[in-house]
């Protein structure tokens, strides 16, 4: 049968029995594809086929359609296949570069969302987007061209973020002949190649998207040699059941608890891998508290058994903590938890990834801050080459070592898309910076324990009687920081005070002596003195900080280091010409000139803090009276 027959069936449907219409349409399965190709090799016209042949275009699509011409009508009608093509080529070259357009369509035995993203390698960000989710894809060739570098770019990301089911459609029949031959050597040439990214199997199918050879139903008249499926039957019963998700342990990332009263306290999730049955014992990670299962429900009432694929709200026998981000897992076989592991990254933004940096990253549910080091390598997407890389820049694919504040429960990306993948987030402007795979976690931390001490922060604090503090100067080159932080710690000596001052051209001569100006070495600066600064705020001292530090987002992380209210930024507001006007060490001049590089305010960015605690402005005030102000400002010392 083909899917316009089966629509035809479903139409008829409608009218007779709505209520059954809708019943079978709820519990048709849904799979996700995306198509990977250019629009030479074809790609909207295939889409437009897809939607076209199978006639239930989503009604906003039908609608912005409809506007445009009297000619397409509503479902069921007639519909302009070249008008349809056009419009889809049309939204594409509207330049939709960075968004994912997901187009909908349904047959009788499934619904379907195609992801449609462009195919150029400047587009490499927007593939992994509708890759991540998808089950199937199809990878187009022009049966004229024959597998090209593009083909085996997209094969790679395919593979890399673990789709299992591969349709290779050779395009453009047509403009062939349908000649098997050339069939033939375009099927072997990508077998080779498959088998070398690592993509095991896949399915061949010689189409003509725009005559519509083996779309619907196979072979057409023009392929009698064909003997496989055609592309919406194989799309339609590809087997989408993860048999192997389901041979593997229980694993459920909490989305939410759902506390409706005092007797139920539910934990709704998708189960990611295993199944599960009311009895079972169970662990939740990472706290490590067992219980069992008592019950396990869905919207249509009470399970015996849950499987890797369903939404299900579990219920425990034992009030344990339990809540969003953790993982109720097969009380034998937990997950493992780790803060240092290796991964895959693809670069998402336009600024290149800065190693060291804070980012958010999401995994599932679990939210966590996490830098990243220098990538390992980046990987050419054309050839695979594995080429020395400072960074990743948008659209480029690296591994990398990630260390995260507090440890994340996962699994390798292999084993798990759920646990395995994640993103990284902008901490301010809140944008999704990059995309990730775990591969394992760096057993580094493991043996390291965090030691008690017995003498505590506090008690050292008690013992000078002041309240533990870090004084962090930022401002430019010349702006008077360390003037006015040496005239500060002057004060606070005259008061009695413990104090420390951590002074940016002193520490480079030390500690820091290994790091230049690059924006990765100031990043590194600023989170080594950063973590100097916390440990003399432990041992009770009122520190104080003279560094350019540049970037918001090192501030901002030395600020989440250290208890609430510890951490006082103070905005050395010195205009660029009055610094530049001073002088004084002679490396503005240099910088004007060209001799010295990445000088900050010159060809190296400053941000300027938005809420600093305190501004002082160095062009009314004296040093002096600077620091008697930073003073009345921060008081009481106690
Ligand atoms: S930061 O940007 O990493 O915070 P830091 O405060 O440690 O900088 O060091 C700044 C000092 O290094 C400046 O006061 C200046 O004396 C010196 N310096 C040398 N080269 C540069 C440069 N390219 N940019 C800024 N400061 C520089």
């Amino acid at each position: 049968m083909t899917a316009s027959d089966s629509s035809f069936q479903v139409d008829s449907l409608i009218a007779e029995d709505i209520d059954a219409y809708l019943d079978q349409h709820q519990h048709k399965s849904l799979m996700r594809f995306i198509t990977c190709g250019s629009v030479d090799d074809g790609k909207s016209t295939l889409i437009g086929r897809l939607l076209y042949d199978s006639k239930m275009i989503f009604e906003d699509q039908l609608a912005a359609l409809e506007s445009d011409s009297k000619k397409v009508g509503t479902q069921g009608e007639e519909i302009d296949f070249a008008l349809l093509v056009d419009g889809l080529a049309a939204e594409r070259e509207q330049g939709i570069t960075i968004d994912v357009a997901y187009r909908f369509f349904t047959t009788e035995k499934r619904k379907f969302i195609v992801a449609d993203t462009p195919g150029h390698e400047q587009y490499t960000r927007n593939m992994v987007t509708g890759a991540s989710t998808a089950d199937l894809a199809v990878i187009l060739v022009d049966a004229r061209k024959g597998v090209l570098v593009q083909t085996r770019r997209h094969s790679y990301l395919v593979h890399l973020l673990g789709i299992k089911h591969v349709v290779l459609a050779v395009n453009k029949m047509d403009l062939v002949d349908y000649d098997q031959a050339t069939f033939d050597a375009i099927v072997e040439d990508y077998a080779a190649f498959a088998k070398e990214v690592g993509i095991e199997k896949f399915t061949a199918i010689p189409i003509s998207g725009f005559k519509g050879d083996n779309i619907t139903a196979a072979p057409s008249d023009s392929t009698p040699w064909y003997s496989g499926p055609a592309l919406i039957d194989h799309l339609e019963t590809v087997d989408l059941a993860n048999n192997a998700a389901q041979e593997r342990s229980f694993r459920m990332p909490v989305q939410w608890v759902n506390r409706p009263n005092l007797d139920f306290r539910g934990f709704a999730g998708l189960i990611t891998s295993g199944t599960i049955k009311p009895g079972a014992p169970v662990r939740i990670v990472p706290a490590g508290k067992t219980s069992t299962v008592k019950t396990i429900s869905t919207f249509d009432g009470d399970l015996d058994e849950a499987v890797a694929g369903q939404s299900v709200t579990i219920t425990l026998n034992d009030e344990v903590d339990c809540s969003r981000g953790d993982v109720i897992s097969a009380a034998g076989d937990p997950p493992e938890a780790s803060d240092q592991f290796e991964s895959t990254i693809v670069w998402m933004d336009e600024a290149a990834m800065k190693p060291g940096r804070g980012y958010w990253l999401k995994l599932g549910s679990q939210m966590v801050t996490a830098t990243v080091q220098p990538p390992k390598y980046e990987v050419d997407v054309n050839s695979f080459e594995h080429l020395a890389a400072k960074t990743l820049e948008l659209n480029s694919i690296g591994v990398a070592e990630i260390t995260t504040d507090r440890p994340v429960t996962f699994e390798s990306y292999g084993s798990s898309r759920q646990l395995g993948g994640f993103i990284l987030i902008d901490k301010f402007t809140n944008a999704t910076v990059g995309a990730g795979m775990l591969h394992f976690s760096l057993r580094r931390a493991q043996n390291v324990h965090w030691q008690p001490t017995t003498i505590t922060r506090d008690d050292h604090a008690i013992l000078k009687n002041q309240k533990p503090r870090v004084l962090w100067f930022t401002g430019l080159s010349g702006s008077g920081k360390s003037t006015i932080a040496n005239e500060v710690e002057k004060q606070l000596a005259l008061m009695n005070r413990h104090t420390f001052l951590l002074d940016g051209d002193n520490v480079r001569h030390g500690l820091n002596k290994d790091l230049g100006f690059t924006e990765t070495d100031r990043i590194e600066n600023i989170r080594r003195i950063g973590e100097v600064a916390k440990l003399m705020a432990d041992a009770g001292l009122i520190v104080l900080t003279a560094f350019i530090s540049p970037f918001r987002a090192e501030r901002r992380m030395v600020r989440d280091m250290l208890p609430d209210g510890e951490f006082i930024e103070i905005f050395v507001d010195t205009p660029l010409e009055v610094a530049e006007q001073r002088d004084v060490k002679g490396l503005y001049k240099k910088a004007r000139s060209g001799e010295l590089k990445n000088f900050t305010g010159i060809d190296s960015p400053y941000e300027a803090p938005e809420s600093a605690q305190i501004t002082v402005n160095t062009v009314d005030m004296t040093p002096v009276e600077a620091a008697e102000y930073v003073i009345s400002q921060i008081l009481p010392l106690k």
